[in-house]
């Protein structure tokens, strides 16, 4: 059996407010495996960024993992000091966000920030976690190593499709494109080929022709490269194009998972169908919006069972009651609802009404 790249178990991460203890991320568990793309998908606040987060260690205050593992190629990280996680950060997780302008250095050029994540992480005196060894009397100054860790970085862009990427080198964050802005961001986090890249919604703000340059990007890379990529949206369209399984979270817990089919065109949690029908579909005139009614329940007062029952139009006194766990329905098809029992989904079935 193929060893996960990503194992996360029962990972629980808190805020602790005057208001209450938040309960961001709330018992969520998945693998990510090698090569393997799993989508990230909920509406606003149900815990996609803080799970990301917490893998790369970044929970911000008052924040923090309470509980869980999490185990990147083995090593659980949960605990792991700053120190350790920072170079795990970058060479073997890197991290890209929804708007590059907040994570790029506007005062420096792109050439010296590329080039910088590639010499902390290849400076240690480690080569592609190779065997080969800087040694400092070949290189006292530390020139030959600048110089290789420019033309790398010359490469990088090169392979991200920056346009003439010498003269690119020299550029401010500002002089370029949100677009470019994007593919910068990408060159930054596989400048030294981690296993495990983490996307939170690196496209949404860019407009849809880049949106679908950036997402073919990300394929060609990860197929030469072979990354596992964390990616979460808001957009069914990006997870279709990219994914290969889907993780559907509702208010900090996992409510449904599965292959990318499975969730698109089976899916079984009333919450995914919520999701699934409240998309427009292109060329159908016929088809009405169906947004899901009221809303996310506040997480520092959730109900002690389902916290969708609120929302449900299938929930009864006994989902109120009663937490369910995520059950496998199909082979890799797991969902958490009472109402759902373990045989293949029927025909014709889709939105409950
Ligand atoms: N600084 C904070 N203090 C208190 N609670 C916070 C803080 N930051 C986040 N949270 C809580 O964590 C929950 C999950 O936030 P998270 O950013 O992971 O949501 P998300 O799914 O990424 O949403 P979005 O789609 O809007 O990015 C939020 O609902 C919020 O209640
Ligand atoms: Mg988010």
């Amino acid at each position: 059996m193929l060893q996960p790249v990503l194992d996360v178990r029962d990972l629980a991460t808190y805020f602790f407010t005057e208001r209450g203890v938040v309960r961001a991320v709330d018992g969520v568990s998945f693998r990510l495996y090698p090569g393997e793309t799993l989508g990230v998908v909920g509406e606003s606040g149900c815990g996609k960024s803080m799970t990301a987060l917490s893998i790369m260690g970044l929970v911000p205050r008052p924040g923090r993992i309470v509980a869980g593992e999490i185990r990147l190629m083995g090593e659980d990280l949960v605990g792991k000091p700053d120190r350790e996680l920072r170079r795990l950060r970058g060479s073997r997780m890197a991290m890209i966000f929804q708007d590059p302008l907040t994570t790029l250095n506007p005062v420096l050029r792109v050439g010296q920030q590329v080039t910088e994540s590639i010499r902390i992480h290849y400076g240690d005196g480690t080569w592609s976690g190779g065997s080969r060894r800087w040694s400092w009397l070949a290189d006292p100054l530390g020139l030959r190593r600048r110089r290789i860790a420019w033309e790398r970085a010359v490469e990088m862009l090169d392979k991200v499709g920056i346009p003439a990427p010498s003269e690119r080198m020299r550029a401010y964050p500002h002089e370029m494109s949100g677009g470019m802005r994007q593919r910068i961001m990408i060159a930054i986090a596989l400048s030294c080929s981690p296993a495990l890249l983490l996307a939170d919604e690196p496209t949404t703000a860019l407009d849809v022709t880049i949106q679908a340059q950036i997402l073919d990007l990300m394929r060609r890379l990860q197929e030469e490269m072979g990354t596992s990529i964390l990616l979460i949206t808001h957009d069914f369209g990006v997870v279709s194009e990219l994914c290969d399984r889907v993780m559907v979270m509702y208010a900090g817990k996992v409510v449904e998972t599965g292959p990318l089919d499975a969730i698109l065109n089976t899916p079984r949690h009333p919450y995914t169908q919520g999701l699934l029908a409240s998309i427009p579909r292109l060329g159908d005139r016929s088809y009405r919006l169906k947004p899901i009614e009221g809303t996310v329940p506040e997480l520092h007062a959730l109900p002690p069972g389902c916290s969708y029952c609120t929302r449900c139009p299938v929930a009864d006194e006994y989902c109120a009651a009663v937490a369910p766990q995520l059950k496998e329905i199909s082979p890799h098809h797991h969902v958490a609802c009472h109402k759902v029992a373990a045989a293949p989904a029927m025909a014709g079935e889709g939105v409950p009404s």
